[in-house]
C-alpha cells in the first residue's frame, strides 16, 4: 500500500491540519422570538432552550450572545391572536412591538446584523403567508402587502429583509419599493427554495402561527423537488436578491450543494425549529451526545455549501467554540 488514508488522521494537529470545513461562529445567524410587553421569558415546549423574550429582556439576550461572540440575529414575532386580521395590518403598524424591538437592537448594538422575517402568518387571521380570498391564497394581492412590511422595518433600521412566503415576484417587488423609499443598502436574503416539509411544526408553536385551514403546499415547494430549486434561484438572483436560501438544511443538502455550485452569491440555510427539536428530544433520552450530535448537523450543513447558517444551535455553538 503506498496510500494509507489513515496517516492523515494519526493525531489531533494532523487532523486539524488536514480538515477541509471550518465553521466558526460568525458563519451563524441567531434566530430570536419576540412578544409584546414587559419581563416577559415564556418557555416554549417543542424548543428547549429557545424562549419568547419581551424588548427588555431581548436586550439582554442579545447582549450575552454578542458577549459569546454572536453579531447576527434573525427575529421572530409572537403575535396576539386580537391583533391579527385579513390583511396583516399590524405588520406595518409603525409603533408595534417589533418594529420596536429591531430599532432598539439597533439603537444598542449598532454593530450588530438583524434580519427580519417578511411573510403574512405572524400577523394573518388566516394563519398563511399570503392573502386569501375564497380558500386560495392569492398571489398578486400580498405583494403590496409584503412591501409595507419591508419598508416599515427598514424605517426600523434593519439591515436585511428576509422574505420567508415564497410569493411569486416577491423579491424583486420588494427591491424596487425599497430602492423608491431610498432605502438602496437594506439587503434581501431570500428563502428562495422553502419546502412545505413537516419540520416547521415547533416554530409554529412559538409563534402559534399554523395555518387556520389548508397548508402550504400551493407556496412553499415539494419536497421531491431540485430543478424547480434552479427555477427560484435563477428568479430571485435575477430579482435582485443578496443571498439565496435553502430551508430547511437537513434533508435538503443536495440543494444547498447544488445551490452553492450554480450561484455565486452568498447561499444561506435554515436549520429550522424541528431539526433542533429532534436532537434535544434524542439526547434528553439519553440516546444522542447532545454537543458532539449538534455540531456534526451544523458542520454539514456548511460542509454541503452554506456560507450561512440560521440556527437555534447558534448559542451552544458560541458556548463551545465562541470568544
Ligand atoms: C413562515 C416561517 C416559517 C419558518 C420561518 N418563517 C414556518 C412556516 O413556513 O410555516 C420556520 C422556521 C423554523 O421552523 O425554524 N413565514
Amino acid at each position: 500500500m503506498n496510500q494509507r488514508p489513515r496517516r492523515n488522521r494519526k493525531s489531533i494537529s494532523i487532523r486539524r491540519m488536514v480538515q477541509e470545513t471550518n465553521l466558526t461562529i460568525s458563519d451563524f445567524i441567531y434566530p430570536l422570538f419576540v412578544v409584546s410587553g414587559n419581563k416577559i421569558k415564556q418557555e416554549i415546549s417543542s424548543m428547549p432552550n429557545v424562549y419568547r423574550w419581551s424588548i427588555d429582556l431581548l436586550l439582554k439576550e442579545v447582549e450575552e450572545c454578542i458577549n459569546l461572540g454572536i453579531e447576527n440575529f434573525v427575529l421572530f414575532p409572537a403575535v396576539e391572536e386580537n391583533l391579527k386580521d385579513k390583511i396583516a395590518s399590524y405588520s406595518y403598524q409603525s409603533d408595534n412591538f417589533y418594529l420596536t424591538a429591531i430599532s432598539r437592537i439597533k439603537t444598542n448594538f449598532p454593530h450588530v446584523s438583524l434580519m427580519s422575517d417578511v411573510a403574512m402568518d405572524p400577523y394573518s387571521s388566516d394563519g398563511h403567508d399570503g392573502f386569501v380570498e375564497n380558500g386560495e391564497i392569492i398571489n398578486d394581492k400580498t405583494l403590496p402587502i409584503l412591501s409595507k412590511m419591508s419598508i416599515a422595518q427598514a424605517q426600523a433600521g434593519i439591515d436585511i429583509i428576509g422574505p420567508s412566503d415564497m410569493m411569486d415576484g416577491r423579491v424583486g417587488y420588494i427591491r424596487k419599493e425599497l430602492d423608491n423609499e431610498g432605502f438602496q443598502n437594506t439587503s434581501i436574503m431570500s428563502y428562495t427554495a422553502k419546502y412545505a416539509s413537516a419540520f416547521y411544526g415547533p416554530f409554529r408553536d412559538a409563534l402559534d402561527s399554523a395555518p387556520k385551514h389548508g397548508d402550504k403546499k400551493t407556496y412553499q415547494m415539494n419536497p421531491a423537488n431540485i430543478k424547480e430549486a434552479m427555477i427560484e434561484a435563477e428568479l430571485d438572483a435575477f430579482e435582485g436578491a443578496d443571498f439565496l436560501m435553502v430551508k430547511p438544511a437537513l434533508c435538503y443538502l443536495d440543494v444547498i450543494h447544488q445551490l452553492k455550485n450554480n450561484f455565486d452569491l452568498p447561499i444561506s440555510a435554515y436549520n429550522v425549529s424541528g431539526e433542533y427539536a429532534m436532537i434535544h428530544a434524542a439526547a434528553n433520552n439519553g440516546w444522542l451526545d447532545y454537543n458532539a450530535a449538534f455540531q456534526e448537523s451544523v458542520l454539514s450543513i456548511k460542509r454541503a455549501g452554506a456560507d450561512v447558517i440560521l440556527s437555534y444551535f447558534a448559542k451552544d455553538f458560541a458556548k463551545l467554540n465562541g470568544k
